[in-house]
């Protein structure tokens, strides 16, 4: 390792990468600086280029690279676990390159081309990372939907019927179709819809091959509604394509993928990162945060549609031919057991987690945990939210038996990988501190005015450089993503993050400092939830903040005020919260909802959010006031406070 952890010299940074670089294959080579970059407004053009002139194609580099050079190809790339205990299926490295090679022709039959955008969305199957490994491989871009579908324009759709989730049946089919008509409407036609049938019987003469079982809880039922004219069967498709295709060769900075996550002002935002730099950032990452090993069985229980899953569950795994666990269902399902089996199972060495899952698992005690081994395990990482010290202990004292080192990994979607972290048991820990910077990223600490604080302090976290898996652009609005992360700070990626260091030089991240929410791991932009909330015509204003949450970390509490003339009532309360679930996402279902005749405004008529947070906690003690202009507001609301989660 020739460069040191928060030094940046671009000549080292350039062969350190360049290092990481010699392990893949590239059709060409970069002919311009390895890493080429603006993060000066003033300056002209936000921009990062990593290895322009290089071509590449990453589904190779993940896939044929470990099956023929690396003579990986019998190894088990997934060891998939459905939500039903024993639903399971082994895929080998050499069977994930047929499928997706059989997926990519299947793509290109339908019409799509390199560049063109593909929507999914899947549940946690092996079909997921085969059609997105499918579009890498012919150099489409996929987006990977968990919410409403963003109107963006998308040529086909991938999708799958439903699955279960612990008990409960979710109807993807019918949730996509509800989603694309609305898509029509706005005027944007979605070509073609691919679908997956993972709960009926005909999943079990294909999806993976003859040793495929079906979901246990197969569906004979489920019915879902047939549009011949744009649906189209996954099986019936597959069954006739090639297992074998040759890859796109791509641009180092062509598009791989387009993320969407919350935007403070209420607009997602799609974010977007490119082939080169990605590939090398999730590899190099992966391989030294978790000191992967080939003979390592690693586990990420993330979702794969959210960046920890597209970064450690996809790509960065199988950049470095690693066995992972794919698994389908809930910590809690059957019960609460189930991880610590399936960590026994398939004696998973690394794992990776979210300090909700951590909390949420801690309330049972360590029963539970101590009736499985657990004696496989090496290295345990967290990531999604600041870690609090109580589940640190808990995971490193019950689960690791002190024994493993817990990385805390601070990162973001717009990161594309672990940036501030530790390396396993070289790093002294410090419990709820993500420790230090990665190879190549240079962190600073700012105070208001935008100087660089040294030695220890507190202020708003930035980078001074990029690193090669930097997101690139919001797709479609380049103005908005360098308004968002460097207009503030001129020079600097802004994390949107607060930040300590201490005087051992350690980080500790304080949480966000704009108007969003982190509700287990995940961010939600309060200005979201409200507009949610106002589109429901008995809604005139909404305002919405975090109430600490003992497992999810911050839980919603929505402040309504009703249009003249309704009255709020249980039916309301209902349909309010399932129009947010469905705009945005189970994540943001509320937990409070207070009927609030007046929100505490200032005379110049801003909502005072502070106060609300002050309400939604029972706390007293509001501070300075004096702005306030109807302080009888406050009294009311604090009287109708709901005590209970709806
Ligand atoms: C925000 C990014 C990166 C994948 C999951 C979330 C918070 C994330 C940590 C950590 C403290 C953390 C930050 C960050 N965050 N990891 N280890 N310690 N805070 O991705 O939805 O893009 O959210 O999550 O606030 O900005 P995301």
């Amino acid at each position: 390792i020739s460069l040191k952890r928060g030094g940046g010299g671009c000549l080292k940074n350039a062969r350190f990468w360049g290092d990481v670089a010699k392990d893949f294959f590239w059709k060409t080579k970069h002919t311009g600086q390895f890493l080429d970059y603006n993060f000066d407004v003033t300056k002209g053009e936000i921009f990062v280029k990593c290895m322009e002139g290089a071509s590449t194609n990453i589904s190779y580099n993940l896939l044929d690279r470990n099956v023929h050079e690396r003579k990986l190809g019998d190894k088990v790339a997934f060891y998939w676990e459905g939500n039903e205990p024993g639903d399971e299926l082994t895929v080998t490295y050499r069977e994930l390159l047929q499928r997706v090679c059989q997926f990519a022709n299947v793509l290109k039959s339908q019409g799509v081309k390199k560049g063109d955008r593909v929507s999914i969305y899947m549940p946690m199957v092996v079909e997921l990372v085969v059609a997105m490994l499918a579009c890498a491989r012919i150099g489409a871009v996929h987006s990977i939907v968990r919410r409403s579908l963003p109107s963006s324009l998308f040529l086909p759709l991938i999708r799958s019927d439903g699955f279960y989730r612990g008990d409960k049946l979710i109807n993807l089919k019918l949730l996509a179709d509800e989603a694309l008509q609305k898509c029509r409407d706005k005027g944007f036609p979605i070509e073609k819809c691919i679908m997956l049938k993972h709960l009926s019987k005909e999943a079990e003469e294909t999806s993976l091959g003859s040793q495929s079982p079906p979901a246990k809880r197969s569906c004979p039922d489920l019915q879902v509604p047939w549009n011949p004219e744009v649906d189209l069967c996954w099986h019936a498709l597959v069954r006739g394509a090639s297992d074998e295709c040759e890859p796109e060769w791509c641009g180092s900075e062509d598009p791989l993928f387009i993320l969407y996550t919350s935007g403070s002002t209420g607009k997602p935002k799609g974010v977007l990162h490119t082939v080169s730099g990605y590939m090398l950032y999730t590899a190099a990452t992966f391989k030294l945060v978790f000191d992967y090993q080939l003979d390592d069985v690693y586990w990420c229980t993330a979702d794969i549609g959210w960046i920890t899953g597209h970064s450690y569950i996809t790509y960065g795994p199988l950049a470095n031919g690693a066995t992972s666990v794919l698994f389908e269902g809930l910590p809690t399902y059957p019960d609460v057991s189930r991880m610590w089996e399936i960590v026994d199972k398939y004696h998973v060495t690394k794992f990776y987690t979210a300090p909700t899952a951590i909390r949420l698992l801690m309330k049972y005690g360590s029963e539970p945990v101590q009736k499985y081994k657990r004696e496989s395990l090496k290295v345990l990482g967290t990531v999604g939210e600041p870690i609090n010290p109580e589940a640190w202990q808990w995971y490193y004292n019950v689960v690791g038996e002190r024994r493993c080192p817990i990385v805390d990994t601070f990162w973001q979607t717009e990161t594309g990988g672990h940036v501030l972290t530790p390396l396993p048991a070289a790093t002294p820990m410090k419990p709820g501190s993500a420790t230090f910077p990665f190879f190549g990223v240079v962190p600073a600490i700012l105070n208001e005015s935008g100087e660089e604080l040294e030695g220890p302090s507190e202020g708003y976290l930035v980078f001074k450089q990029p690193w090669p898996g930097v997101m690139r652009t919001v797709y479609g609005n380049h103005q908005r993503f360098e308004t968002t992360y460097f207009k503030k700070f001129p020079g600097y990626y802004v994390t949107g993050d607060g930040c300590r260091r201490d005087k051992d030089g350690y980080y500790w991240i304080t949480g966000r400092i704009d108007d969003m929410l982190n509700v287990s791991g995940h961010l939600l932009s309060t200005a979201e939830v409200e507009s949610a909330l106002v589109e429901h015509e008995a809604v005139a204003e909404a305002a919405v903040v975090g109430r600490p949450h003992p497992v999810k970390g911050e839980s919603l509490y929505c402040f309504v005020t009703l249009a003249d003339g309704v009255t709020y009532n249980r039916t309301l309360e209902a349909e309010l919260k399932k129009q947010v679930r469905e705009k945005i996402g189970a994540i943001a279902t509320p937990d409070y909802i207070q009927n609030a005749p007046a929100l505490p405004k200032t005379r110049s008529g801003k909502i005072m959010r502070r106060v609300l947070r002050k309400i939604a906690c029972d706390e007293r003690d509001l501070g300075d006031i004096s702005t306030l202009a109807d302080s009888s507001v406050v009294e009311q609301l604090f009287q109708n406070r709901c005590c209970t989660a709806v």
